[in-house]
């Protein structure tokens, strides 16, 4: 099988259908994952088309972390890359972060690129020469991910560029709650048509994540429960729709999405039926921040974002997964630790955005070893692995792999919206017999 094409790979269960989500998730070795400057940029002479759909943060960087899918694309394809389109409703953005890269080493890859606000506009006004090899969407997740006109992005990506690779940011989307099986039936479109679409939850990529997977593997381990728990710095959250649930549907569905999506990489499948969940709200006692960045009063008090939720369920196989999203911290450094128990083992992941720490417990030695990470990048080997992927590189199938596929973020998605609704529950049940828990 050494010769294996990834495109006949993709037509078995392994990357498309639904028997991945049963067995065990696919990981890759973590020797693999070399960050950007320890390699050089993808061999070949051909030009790369990329389009880029959204001009903001994750797509070009910002002061508020490490991402800036436009750099990696860079490195991973070097001289090969040429940016064909840039879609943006705000043409003023995308023509400023284009100029920037245009007075830069990396004018190469933009110096052609044209700027339209939308992907029909694109669509209409495309040289055929600059059909796209990928797709890559830094979108907000409130435009995409549905079956509706105006929200349905992957749909016009697939009746547009059939066969064209797609990146989608997470979460995949925020609509209502009752639209989550139109994710999954975009899903469904996305893997019969056989398209190769990665879903941006990098931190399945993360070196200390695939050792995780590897010691579980190695030792053929059964996870028993997984711990997690998120405390993101809210001081430093300076985006109005971030603190309003009408427009990001909430702290657990827009951020904590993370951490959710890493317990399903180990723990497996949940039984979406057994969430329970607890909330702090903005309006009980406990719930007073004293430096929201923005000015909360402007939001709806039924939209305002809970201050901590907490939640617990069973896995398929019995299995226990635990959650905490903390919005409490000040200062600019999140606070987040993601644990996983086996018999015998357990294995603590500590700061995974800042400077990722695995700290593992084997039998025979009741203290723990501590590994760090320097220099990790998963969002270079997110980009890395995509690629890879897409130029169907034959030497070593098993090299290059997509870990979040669009089937598994719309289960991630449907497990974060479980959440929020099992504090919904728990909180019309609480007021019910302590009216007054409310104070304001
Ligand atoms: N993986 C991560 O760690 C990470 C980090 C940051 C953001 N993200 C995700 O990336 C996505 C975008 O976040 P951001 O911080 O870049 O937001 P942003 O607000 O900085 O940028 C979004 C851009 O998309 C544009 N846009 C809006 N509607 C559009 C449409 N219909 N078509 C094309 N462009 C449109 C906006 O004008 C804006 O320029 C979100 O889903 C977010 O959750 C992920």
């Amino acid at each position: 099988m050494a010769n294996r094409r990834p495109s006949e790979r993709r037509g078995s269960s392994r990357r498309s259908s639904t028997a991945q989500f049963e067995s065990r998730r696919p990981s890759i070795d973590p020797s693999r994952l070399v960050p950007m400057d320890k390699v050089s940029h993808i061999g070949g002479s051909d030009d790369f088309n990329v389009v880029f759909v959204g001009a903001g943060n994750i797509m070009f960087g910002s002061d508020e972390g490490p991402w800036n899918h436009s750099f990696r694309f860079e490195h991973k394809l070097g001289p090969r890359l040429k940016v064909v389109a840039l879609i943006d409703p705000a043409i003023e953005r995308a023509t400023a972060v284009l100029q920037k890269k245009c007075d830069s080493f990396v004018v190469s890859a933009y110096q052609g690129t044209r700027v339209f606000k939308t992907l029909d506009d694109f669509v209409r006004n495309m040289n055929p020469r600059d059909k796209p090899r990928a797709i890559i969407v830094g979108t907000p997740p409130m435009y995409r991910g549905s079956l509706k006109p105006g929200r349905d992005l992957e749909l016009q990506i697939l009746q547009h560029f059939p066969g064209v690779a797609m990146f989608i940011e997470k979460p995949i989307a925020t609509g209502p709650e009752d639209e989550i099986h139109e994710g999954f039936k975009i899903a469904k479109m996305i893997s019969d048509s056989h398209t190769v679409c990665s879903v941006g939850y990098m931190l399945r990529y993360l070196k200390a994540v695939q050792m995780m997977k590897q010691i579980i593997d190695e030792n053929n381990l059964t996870v028993m429960s997984t711990i997690a728990r998120y405390a993101c710095a809210y001081e430093s959250i300076a985006k109005p729709d971030w603190w309003d649930k009408s427009k990001s549907a909430g702290p657990v569905i827009e951020q904590g999405t993370h951490f959710c999506d890493l317990s399903r990489y180990f723990g497996g499948e949940v039984d979406i039926d057994s969430v329970h969940a607890h909330s702090l709200e903005w309006d009980e006692n406990a719930g007073r921040l004293s430096k929201i960045a923005v000015d909360e009063s402007k939001i709806a008090p039924e939209n305002r974002i809970p201050r901590v939720t907490s939640a617990v369920w069973k896995y398929d196989n019995g299995a226990v997964g635990n959650f905490t999203h903390i919005v409490a911290l000040q200062g600019h450094n999140y606070s987040c630790e993601f644990e996983v128990y086996a018999d015998g083992y357990s294995l603590k992941l500590v700061n995974p955005y800042v400077q990722p720490v695995l700290y593992v417990r084997k039998p025979g030695d009741d203290n723990e070893t501590t590994i760090r990470f320097a220099d990790d990048d998963p969002f270079f080997s997110e980009v890395s692995n995509l690629i890879d992927v897409i130029e169907d590189i034959e030497e070593d199938p098993e090299a290059s792999q997509i870990l979040s596929s669009y089937e598994d973020a719309v289960r991630t998605y449907e497990l974060t919206w479980a959440i929020r609704k099992a504090t919904e529950r728990s909180r019309v049940a609480r007021l019910k017999t302590i009216p007054e828990a409310v104070t304001e």
